[in-house]
């Protein structure tokens, strides 16, 4: 079946879903303030996240109602035994036209040709700082180099485009939000600056974030910002670039500018629920009817019921709790 005689998923707001984030562990390497919670918070047992064919199963299932764009995501990913086995039958689905993985590059280095070899084109790789230093401070891990070097060994395997994630945190990398910019100069990657969204329960203080209109002027002393035309698979990011550079900056401002009119996605978190907000808690579990011995045919009914009740717009508030008590890690950012 081609893509357009597939159904759309469409939700109550007449917003068609085609992008699922796949979140295959909570677990990871790091310890990031803005994701690590303030209290202990037991890791899911291996028997209540979704075995890499339940996940297939879905996604094939997503497929054909629809879904063409899949992000494999986290905790961190690439912790999770057997992923590349995984990513490579993700990447063997008919209809996907876009596969990509979110990762924070502590295990790119040694496994890159394994990603690649696996089918993925396009990575995300979260990094909120240049300097070492900050970078244990920020996620408890002296790790720096490993991930830059990384970063590079993906940019000469070919990956691209490389998009490189930074959190904006007042007091923590605000400092150095140029020289973060300037890497788009020197080097074809995006670099994305991300508005902090407060979610689940950080060891970090909410009031940290910055918001995008400051972030841009504050990189502009680097010359004009000139727009980027977007493309299907840009997502919420506004892109620009400065003359010459080899990359592109982008800024994700999801409360600044959000960006809920548009959004495509829904979320599958690692316990097997299906999610259609970030931002809200409310979902719906997938693990359970499929565990239960479901037909196909019930988890098409779940998942459309998710789709339809997305809801219209998230309504955090800066310097606020968003009430999202889930946490980032199992949600999948
Ligand atoms: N707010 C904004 N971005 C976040 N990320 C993780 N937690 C948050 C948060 N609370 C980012 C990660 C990753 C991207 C998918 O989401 O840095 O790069």
């Amino acid at each position: 079946m081609s893509n357009q005689s597939k159904p759309n998923l469409l939700d109550s707001h007449n917003r068609r879903l085609n992008y699922l984030r796949i979140s295959i562990t909570d677990r990871c390497n790091l310890n990031c303030m803005y994701c690590a919670p303030q209290q202990f918070i037991p890791k899911l047992r291996h028997k209540d996240i979704l075995r890499y064919e339940e996940i297939l199963r879905l996604v094939r299932i997503g497929v054909n109602l629809g879904i063409t764009k899949i992000r494999v995501t986290g905790g961190e990913p690439l912790v999770r035994k057997g992923v590349y086995e995984f990513l490579q039958l993700l990447s063997e689905i008919d209809g996907i036209s876009d596969l990509s993985l979110t990762t924070n590059g502590i295990l790119l280095k040694e496994n890159i040709d394994r990603i690649k070899s696996a089918g993925i084109k396009r990575i995300n790789i979260s990094l909120d700082t240049i300097y070492k230093k900050k970078y244990e401070k920020i996620t408890g891990f002296d790790m720096f180099d490993q991930v830059w070097e990384g970063i590079l060994l993906a940019k000469e395997a070919g990956f691209d485009p490389i998009k490189i994630n930074a959190v904006v945190l007042t007091g923590i990398n605000d400092d150095e939000l140029t020289d973060l910019a300037k890497l788009s100069i020197s080097h074809p990657f995006h670099i994305r600056f991300i508005e902090y969204m407060p979610i689940g329960n950080p060891r970090m203080n909410y009031c940290r974030h910055m918001l995008t209109p400051e972030i841009k002027q504050r990189i502009s002393v680097l010359g004009d910002l000139i727009p980027v035309e977007n493309n299907t698979y840009d997502g919420p990011s506004q892109r620009f670039k400065f003359k010459g550079a080899k990359g592109e900056i982008g800024f994700i401002s999801p409360i600044s500018r959000h960006f809920c009119d548009k959004c495509n996605r829904l979320r599958l978190t690692a316990n097997g629920y299906l999610r259609s907000c970030l931002l809200s808690d409310n979902q719906e579990d997938l693990k359970g009817p499929i565990r239960k011995g479901c037909l196909d045919s019930d988890l098409v009914d779940i998942i459309t019921r998710t789709a339809y009740h997305k809801p219209a717009h998230h309504n955090i508030l800066l310097n606020e709790q968003s009430g999202v008590t889930d946490q980032m890690f199992s949600i999948g950012g």
